[in-house]
């Protein structure tokens, strides 16, 4: 089937009253990606029109953390009264628009493509006004709860504070995602009220309003519900991370990568490591991060953003790094700090060296050439260069701008030139 236009609308402008934060909910992290990012993944894979993304709380600070992103319209609601209220804020966006809105949640990050996907296909097979994606919880806790008849067909839909007896056993919930025939959408939103326990315009009354209406709506069921799992509080955020990350180290270990101790492991979305390569465990890896292959990784290391390795490296127990660029071969077994640093090839840095990157105000690079072997508790005061196949001993101290050259050996605080050797670099 032909899919029809989609626009998307990302409801992100919510007080985020139970994280009880200063920093607006989308831009928490899940796997180290804030979780309006992971939302706009999700809209940008339906290849929409355009994503009007509402916010209110705090807007400036999600404005200008996305305002890179194509297709992104963002809209203020201000002050902010409730879900249904959010969506009258687009009405100018969806006036003369006869397509599809996807309406997805700024708080619900994990919605895989699939999912959505198979959503739209139902929605538009039923050409349905609205379609809304559910799954079945033990504990539906404080979810919308999804209302049938005695046929059951949709009907509504019941926000958890205003439950009627017998409807708290209600297992089907509200995901906070849905498609809607934009024309039906605008049509109901008139006639939304606040008659109800939170004094808001739900946007959940909007399906009641349809099936009234004798307009087809739908619910379509996610049999994953890990997936359209919210995020309202610290807790949940914490439980979303886990699942976020289980995503991450599954599809590596799916891909030729060893974690020997996943649950035990942090590794965020978007890092990639190359096949035989081994992450020992309590290990961190930070967004972005690539590493190659049969790379050696931990325990107990940090590669923050920025990293790159080559093929055959290592980085160990306790060693930190954060721009440090590794050349096939190079490694670092324990102990170091390598910040914004490049390394050649088979480099190797000796326990407890530390690359001093940052003098007070400002950071500045180091340069590493192949061969080079940093002796144990060396410190390199950037900006500074050591030369190809050069060596420096034990505690030696490298003051800023003093290069050593290729095939030397360095030695002392501040270091002095032992010798030269016979080079294996020109
Ligand atoms: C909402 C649904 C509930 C569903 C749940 C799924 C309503 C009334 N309830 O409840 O049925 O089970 O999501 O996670 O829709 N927002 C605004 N403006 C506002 C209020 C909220 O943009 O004025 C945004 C929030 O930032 C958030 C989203 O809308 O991203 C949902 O709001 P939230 O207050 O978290 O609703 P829930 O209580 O979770
Ligand atoms: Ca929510």
């Amino acid at each position: 089937m032909a899919a029809k236009p989609v626009k998307i609308l990302i409801l992100a402008a919510g007080k985020s009253t139970r994280m009880k934060s200063d920093t607006p909910k989308v831009l928490h992290r899940v796997a180290g990606v804030p979780l309006l990012r992971w939302v706009l993944e999700q809209a940008y894979a339906l290849k929409p029109e355009q994503i009007v993304v509402i916010v209110g709380h705090e807007s400036d600070r999600v404005r200008k953390a996305f305002a890179d992103f194509p297709k992104i319209a963002f809209v203020t609601q201000e002050p902010q009264l409730g879900t249904g209220h959010a969506v009258m804020q687009a009405r100018s966006q969806l006036q003369d628009f006869s397509g599809d809105v996807c309406l997805l949640c700024g708080d619900v990050p994990l919605v895989r493509p699939e999912t959505l996907a198979a959503l739209q296909d139902a929605h538009q097979r039923a050409h349905a006004a609205a379609t809304v994606l559910t799954t079945e919880l033990h504990d539906p806790g404080s979810y919308g709860r999804i209302v049938r008849d005695a046929d059951g067909k949709l009907s509504g839909i019941v926000e958890a504070k205003d439950l009627k007896r017998g409807q708290e056993r209600i297992a089907e919930i509200n995901s906070g995602t849905y498609f809607f025939d934009a024309p039906a959408l605008l049509g109901c939103l008139d006639q939304l009220t606040t008659q109800n326990a939170q004094g808001e315009y739900y946007l959940t009354d909007v399906i009641h309003l349809l099936a009234a209406q004798g307009a087809p709506v739908a619910a379509h069921v996610c049999q994953d519900s890990r997936e359209v799992m919210g995020i309202n509080t610290r807790k949940d955020l914490a439980q979303c991370d886990k699942i976020a990350r289980e995503r991450v180290t599954d599809a590596l270990m799916a891909n030729g990568v060893t974690i020997l101790d996943p649950d035990n492991t942090y590794i965020e979305a978007g890092v990639h490591i190359g096949r035989d390569s081994i992450v020992y465990p309590y290990s961190a890896i930070h967004a972005g991060v690539e590493i190659g292959q049969h790379c050696e990784i931990g325990p107990f290391a940090h590669l923050r953003a920025g990293t790159k390795l080559g093929d055959h490296c290592k980085v160990g127990a306790f060693v930190e790094t954060k721009n440090a660029v590794y050349g096939n071969g190079s490694k670092s077994g324990h102990l170091a700090y390598l910040g914004d640093v490049t390394l050649g090839q088979d480099v190797n840095i000796g326990a407890g060296a530390i690359v001093a990157n940052y003098d007070g105000k400002h950071k500045h690079k180091t340069e590493i050439g192949d061969n080079a072997f940093i002796g144990c508790g060396t410190v390199l005061v950037a900006p500074v260069r050591v030369g190809k196949n050069a060596q420096t001993g034990a505690n030696t101290v490298v003051p800023k701008g003093k290069d050593v050259a290729d095939n030397t050996i360095v030695v002392g605080a501040p270091a002095r030139v032992l010798k030269t050797k016979p080079g294996k670099a020109t």
